[in-house]
């Protein structure tokens, strides 16, 4: 639990004040009020795990020495600059994956007035980010290196997501294009390098370092994010929906989640049939059938597996990590997410 939780909130305050005040728009009382009841239903409502991590890592590459009031508000406004870039893309994903719950409320575009004003709505969220970096960060020196930062991440993760729906097509033509490494390559770009680089990435550039010198670090994280995605996949079929607060969707899309890249990996003829049959139909009976063979296939069993082998490989990796203060910052990463349920 982080100590910055209460912080972390006040800025969110400041921050979307400040858009809502931005000189280089004449709002309105009803372009500001969209704006702000769009903030505040896609913006804070998740977990803050990538925001809080920007100012707990932060906190923990200084090993101990008090921050400043400005150091935490800085900290909390990089986070929120995450929070920021998620909603865009959650905002966006979920028109696109047809989804109905996130956050335990209708998805954005569910709302009876939004529809697909919210693909404009994501386009602001996602320059919002920009304008806070150019408020808050444009005479620090790291500057032009934070820009640099988000505009590479957003491009991995717009990637991903590019090559997540993509592949379904290829799935549509014939299930067994998927493999253990498509998702690998689908999941490091679409969740790894903004979920888990981007926030320690940001802790070390405050800490005024330079990121070249961070590789082994940044593999690390990689892998993490693989693990965290590869949860979410498994949360999809098996979560509860009130916890997660949102309704699983990857059968129906046809997504090459995990689980059924698993499936295919331990099905026999006949079970394949059923998965081919079955799979990537948006019909609860088809869903139903998909479900029960993952029952059978014991991906409960398999996964267990592979989250207990995961944690053991990610420890030893950490430990393998020189610096205390880069071990902390990683291991509190770890716990936040072993075993999640939500
Ligand atoms: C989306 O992955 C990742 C991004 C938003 C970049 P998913 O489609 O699996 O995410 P959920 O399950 O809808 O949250
Ligand atoms: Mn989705
Ligand atoms: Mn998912």
């Amino acid at each position: 639990m982080s100590d910055f939780r209460s912080r972390f909130l006040e800025a969110y305050s400041v921050l979307k004040s400040e858009l809502l005040h931005d000189p280089a728009f004449d709002f309105t009382d009803d372009s500001r009020q969209w704006v702000e009841r769009m903030l505040d239903y896609n913006v804070p409502g998740g977990k803050l795990n990538r925001g809080l991590s920007v100012i707990d890592s932060y906190k923990l590459l200084k090993e101990g020495k008090e921050l400043t009031n400005d150091e935490i508000f800085l900290a909390c406004a990089l986070g929120w600059c995450i929070e920021w870039l998620q909603a865009y893309f959650l905002v966006l994903d979920d028109i696109m994956d047809n989804s109905v719950t996130r956050r335990g409320q209708p998805c954005w575009f569910r709302l009876p007035k939004v529809g697909m004003i919210a693909v404009n709505d994501g386009i602001i969220l996602r320059n919002h980010i920009p304008r806070i970096l150019k408020n808050h960060f444009r005479e620090e020196t790291y500057y032009v290196d934070l820009l640099d930062l988000f505009n590479e991440v957003e491009f991995q993760t717009a990637s991903g997501q590019m090559i997540d729906l993509t592949t379904t097509l290829v799935g549509e033509k014939d299930l067994s294009k998927y493999s253990l490494s498509l998702h690998q390559r689908i999941v490091q770009y679409k969740t790894a390098y903004y979920s888990f680089y981007l926030p320690v990435a940001c802790a070390l550039l405050m800490a005024g370092e330079n990121l070249e010198n961070h590789i082994n670090v940044k593999n690390v994280l990689i892998e993490m994010g693989n693990y965290f995605q590869v949860q979410d996949d498994y949360l999809d079929c098996y979560g509860a929906p009130e916890v997660i607060g949102k309704i699983g969707t990857d059968i129906e899309d046809f997504k090459c989640s995990w689980l059924v890249v698993k499936a295919l990996e331990h099905s026999n003829e006949e079970q394949l049939k059923i998965l081919y049959e079955n799979y990537g139909k948006a019909d609860e009976a088809c869903v139903a059938k998909v479900k029960e063979l993952y029952k059978v296939l014991d991906l409960e069993g398999v996964f267990a597996e592979y989250e207990s082998k995961s944690y053991e490989k990610l420890v030893k990796s950490i430990e393998a990590h020189p610096s205390k203060a880069v071990q902390a910052v990683l291991k509190s990463f770890l716990a936040k997410i072993y075993k999640r349920l939500k």
